[in-house]
């Protein structure tokens, strides 16, 4: 397995330089996913030896840490957008990629890959598909917190006022900070606001914030508090109605679950 993973890694390098161009703003997106990449893949290994998983469960969170993106790419170097609807599912173009291009997955026994697989097609979806396998389970939402927890890392230095002017064109929305009603409405209620009717900068702060419920392991909520991503996001929230609500209810669910054991069982 350490050889097999090491074979992925410089398939994974080769695969992203071939995306290297003379195009400063192509670059700026590019760059970005490429060191998402490497965070993501690094964040997913400490998660699952935090969760006390087998050293070959380590080295599978870390494939799939590795592989998740890359469906970015390809969506790049063809719609010019990070934006999934927009474009496609960058997932399930992820899950094409690997199937016409990377060789090595069919190294792995066919359950592990058929995990890989499950795991990266659901790392951006808006829940989980059901499954009555437990593995599956764990593994995504492995995944799942380890791409939250670095997209804090690279959205930071863009929550403040000014930080909508400098972001690349694939993070900006509408320049107001304003929070449509509708969405400090779901935020004060508890509810998952819906994604397709973001509007403004601020109502995709909020989102993000709201992002805090979907956390599966309190190891990366922890992280997201410790790392203060978090306060960074309420700190530039603008002063509106009805939010500090919302606000009060996040923090004690907050406690709560950082508070809670992590325990899987495989
Ligand atoms: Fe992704």
């Amino acid at each position: 397995m350490e050889e097999l993973l090491k074979k992925m890694h410089s398939w994974m390098t080769a695969y992203m330089n071939r995306f290297v161009t003379d195009d400063e703003v192509v670059m700026q997106g590019i760059r970005i996913k490429m060191i998402h990449t490497g965070y993501v893949t690094t964040i997913s290994r400490e998660l699952a030896q935090h969760l006390q998983l087998s050293l070959h469960d380590v080295q599978l969170a870390e494939i799939m840490g590795l592989f998740h993106d890359v469906g970015r790419f390809r969506q790049y170097s063809i719609y010019k957008t990070f934006n999934d609807a927009q474009s496609e599912d960058h997932a399930d173009l992820g899950l094409k990629v690997l199937a016409e291009e990377m060789p090595y997955l069919q190294e792995l026994s066919s359950e592990d890959a058929e995990l890989v697989r499950f795991a990266i097609q659901n790392h951006n979806k808006k829940e989980i598909a059901p499954t009555e396998d437990k593995r599956q389970l764990v593994f995504a939402r492995l995944l799942r917190d380890a791409d939250k927890l670095d997209i804090y890392r690279v959205l930071s230095p863009y929550l403040t006022p000014d930080g909508v002017d400098r972001a690349p064109k694939f993070i900006k929305a509408d320049a107001s900070q304003q929070i449509s009603p509708d969405f400090v409405r779901d935020f004060a209620a508890g509810r998952q606001a819906d994604y397709h009717k973001l509007r403004t900068h601020g109502d995709r702060k909020l989102i993000r914030l709201m992002w805090v419920y979907d956390v599966n392991y309190s190891w990366t909520l922890r992280k997201m508090v410790e790392r203060g991503y978090i306060d960074l996001i309420i700190k530039y929230l603008p002063e509106q109605d009805g939010l500090e609500k919302g606000l009060q209810r996040l923090r004690n669910y907050i406690e709560q679950k950082c508070a809670a054991k992590d325990r899987v069982t495989l």
